[in-house]
């Protein structure tokens, strides 16, 4: 039995699903516990592509668990539409998909309050640039105790009750401050009551489900998803998601103790990327910024949104082995880094009075005002495409990876030198 968590350790689009899906092919069940269809993986399943916002990346292994968490907040749309391009794949078979009981939903007005916001954020240079997903206004109404969630959809009356609570407040929200149409709550209630019949196979108790496995000596695999510098509480907030996605997220976010966790093992890109707004102390100026984003494809799953770029920062790194309490790190994408003369490391972060610091502020000003101080490694100019070990890496590459793993005193297990899936050295 061993439970595991893969997180992500910068702002997201670690790579993490390459790794997830290594991890999978020993793990029996495999777990989100938190976010929605903020995340976004692409998976390619005989050639063909797969893209899920929802369904862990284990579906792409016939006969393993999947199962959605309580943590989570869920578009059913989007998750029966998943479903449906899985299972014509013949993927996700009854019995191969459990959705926690307790996990929030995501309603159309929660979508709508996302756009209006970041629309009228952005006139005032305050946006927060999310995934217009409806995650934050989800998790919002979860804490404000009047959200719904997945067992509410499988009582009709239950969820009338509830909508119109909702919808209460919500409509006035509409109308008052951002001028718009409410909801009307009768069309609202018969689309998702509609979803009832289509749920219920797949809905039960999460928390069980993992326990019992656990006590078979079943392997957990842990899915992380958006990032640690996105955690709610400890992110850089505001900028941030509204959930916790740091590893003690998932014993929350699934209903099982933290003494049940064996590993954690962080997922860092050997550079740094972030979508969104907010402050990025080690973002590339010049012209190397777009030279990375095109080598390394960094464009975002879910929006399609460019991904701002940045040299590997190793505070922010430091700061996320902290606190994971990672075990050992993933570092992905090292031969995007191939064919850079010289390879920035931002090691200490400058303050505004001119100390230097290797831990990440715990100051909001602090970090805004941080300026990177570099420390330079040399570039490698061969492929990596030959590596099939780590000893095999040009000596430069060699000594990115030993450099990352002594600053930070955590083990690098895995590296990612390559688009294809066994592109991975151990
Ligand atoms: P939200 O999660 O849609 O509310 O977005 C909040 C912030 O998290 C924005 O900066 C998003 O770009 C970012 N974000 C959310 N999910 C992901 C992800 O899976 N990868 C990268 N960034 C994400």
């Amino acid at each position: 039995m061993s439970v595991v968590i893969v997180v992500g350790a910068q702002w997201g689009d670690e790579g993490k699903g390459k790794v997830v899906d290594l991890f999978t092919e020993r793990a029996d069940v495999v777990v989100r516990y938190g976010g929605g269809a903020n995340a976004g993986h692409t998976l390619v399943i005989d050639g063909q592509k797969l893209v899920t916002h929802l369904v862990p990346s284990g579906v792409c292994h016939p006969g393993k668990s999947c199962v959605l968490g309580d943590g989570m907040v869920i578009d059913p749309h989007t998750l029966l539409e998943e479903l449906a391009q899985c299972q014509a794949r013949g993927l996700l078979a009854q019995g191969e998909l459990l959705i926690g009981l307790g996990a929030h939903v995501i309603l159309p007005y929660h979508k709508l309050v996302d756009g209006l916001r970041e629309d009228h954020g952005a006139k005032r240079g305050q946006a927060i640039g999310t995934t217009r997903r409806g995650i934050g206004p989800a998790y919002a109404d979860k804490a404000s105790r009047i959200g719904i969630r997945v067992q509410d959809v499988l009582d009709p009356k239950i969820l009338r009750q509830k909508i119109e609570v909702a919808l209460a407040e919500k409509n006035l929200w509409l109308e008052r401050i951002y001028e718009t149409d409410g909801f009307d709550l009768e069309t609202v209630w018969s689309q998702y009551a509609g979803l009832a019949e289509r749920l219920a196979p797949y809905v039960g108790d999460a928390s069980l489900l993992v326990d019992e496995a656990l006590r078979a000596g079943k392997d957990v695999l842990f899915e992380g998803a958006q990032a640690t510098l996105l955690d709610l509480d400890h992110g850089t907030y505001p900028f941030v998601t509204s959930s916790n996605p740091i590893a003690s997220g998932a014993a929350t976010g699934m209903g099982i103790g933290p003494t049940r966790i064996d590993r954690v093992l962080g997922v860092s890109k050997a550079y740094v990327t972030r979508v969104g707004e907010g402050p990025f102390p080690s973002e590339i100026r010049g012209a190397d910024q777009d030279r990375l984003r095109e080598l390394g494809g960094e464009y975002g799953t879910v929006t399609g949104r460019e991904r701002r770029c940045g040299w590997l920062d190793l505070v922010a790194l430091r700061y996320a082995v902290r606190v994971n309490g990672m075990t050992s790190l993933a570092l992905t994408k090292l031969d995007v880094l191939s064919d850079f003369e010289e390879l920035p490391v931002c090691v200490r972060y400058r303050l505004r009075d001119g100390s230097e610091t290797e831990h990440f502020p715990a100051h909001q000003s602090d970090f805004h005002h941080a300026e990177p101080v570099w420390e330079t490694l040399a570039g490698w100019h061969e492929p990596l495409d030959n590596a099939s070990t780590l000893d095999e890496l040009p000596e430069a590459a060699h000594r990115y990876v030993e450099f990352v793993s002594k600053a930070l005193d955590v083990p690098i297990e895995l590296v990612g030198v390559g688009a294809a899936r066994e592109r991975v050295l151990v």
